[in-house]
């Protein structure tokens, strides 16, 4: 029995029929493109979040995390409705709601994705319930299903209005590649990552900061694009070429404008990069890198002095490519480096940061893993 089964077993008297698992992201490059209908290319990391799974008959939602050993929520299936109580327990609250779940259960979670690292620690958990729900009540969705009821759990139920790429991830990705994602109909390709077979590593920086625009920033970037969209009746910026944004310049704003080029470049660079990363050409893949995080942060205004000091600092010393990940305003950047520069790398991110009286940031590495997964209870 594993620890999270044996906690289940105390915590709610008798044994979890499912156990899953779903892992946290980092994105490769293709930011702040999942809501415009672009192509994305992220891996999974492996961090992961732990879910133990039982029906009670009671008609009751009880959710408990081994990270908060002390707090049972409890709520009637009955009264799950967006609004509903809950902090982050909104999450998993969510996911019954989309996934149409009217009986009662009980779950455990065990979380492993740091949270607030832009790692994507609420698709994670998001997926973990999913996947472990779909086998427990024999759903039989398939992963783009469950990628749309995670997402709608946190488009409607939490109220953020995130794209489709985190969940899509964390259900698809395959060990030792990065996903490439068509975010318009969520289809696939495995794209092999393996940078340490060429002498390299990518760092991930966790910058510690959590700026406070991060929600009401992100819905705005979103409806930018979707004005744009509008304004040019298109369904959105899949839709657009840099030509035709020219052309019609006039009829949008300035801010519009270069929301839009940002979405039309990334997109572009997103192809440029896997033609790169299968010609084992990382000196063009670091380069495409460093331009998306250009375009993130001086057309799509996402950035912050925390992402932009580290990103500066890896290159300053010899990354081949540096940029932030993720929704931006804080969260993680990514650093494509020499393996033995690692030590160094880390070492003039956090002087930069003492020099500027910083939060020191944090450092990981992983290597792309496997997407989730769900089993029954072999106990
Ligand atoms: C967050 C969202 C994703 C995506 C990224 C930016 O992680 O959850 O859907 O939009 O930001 O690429």
């Amino acid at each position: 029995m594993t620890i999270l089964e044996s906690a289940f077993h105390e915590l709610y008297g008798r044994k979890a029929e499912v156990l899953s698992e779903a892992p946290g992201r980092v994105n490769l490059i293709g930011e702040h493109i999942d809501y415009s209908e672009g192509f994305v290319l992220p891996f999974a990391i492996a961090d992961r979040t732990y879910a133990a799974i039982a029906r009670n008959n009671v008609g009751l939602v009880r959710i408990a995390s081994q990270q908060r050993k002390k707090r049972i929520f409890t709520i009637d299936i009955k009264d799950i409705h967006p609004g509903s109580a809950g902090e982050w327990e909104k999450y998993v609250l969510g996911v019954l709601w989309s996934l149409g779940i009217n009986e009662g259960v009980d779950i455990l979670v065990d979380g492993h994705v740091p949270s607030g690292a832009g790692l994507s620690s609420s698709a994670a958990l998001e997926c973990s319930v999913a996947v472990g729900l779909n086998l427990l009540f024999e759903l039989n969705l398939s992963l783009a299903d469950l990628a749309r009821a995670t997402q709608k759990a946190e488009n409607d139920y939490v109220g953020m209005p995130c794209g489709i790429m985190d969940q899509s991830v964390s259900l698809m990705a395959h060990e030792g590649s990065a996903l490439l994602l068509d975010c318009r109909d969520l289809t696939t390709e495995s794209v092999p990552f393996d940078v340490a077979s060429h002498g390299l590593e990518l760092l991930i920086i966790d910058t510690q900061a959590h700026h406070a625009l991060v929600d009401g920033g992100y819905a705005e970037r979103r409806a930018s694009c979707e004005s744009v969209a509008a304004k040019f009746a298109i369904p959105s910026m899949r839709h657009l070429t840099m030509e035709v944004l020219e052309q019609r310049r006039h009829e949008i704003s300035e801010t519009e404008f270069i929301r839009a080029r940002h979405a039309v470049t990334e997109i572009k660079r997103v192809g440029d990069a896997v033609i790169a990363l299968r010609a084992s050409d990382f000196v063009t893949l670091g380069k495409l890198i460093n331009q998306s995080h250009i375009s993130l942060r001086d057309d799509y205004t996402v950035s912050c002095l925390e992402l932009d000091v580290a990103v500066d600092a890896a290159l300053a010393t010899g990354a081949l490519g540096a940029r932030m990940v993720g929704g931006g305003f804080g969260g993680s950047a990514i650093a494509l480096i020499k393996a033995d520069q690692i030590e160094t790398v880390k070492e003039s991110i956090k002087s930069a940061y003492a020099q500027r009286n910083l939060k020191a940031p944090r450092f990981f590495t992983s290597l792309p893993s496997a997407g989730a997964k769900a089993s029954l209870n072999p106990h």
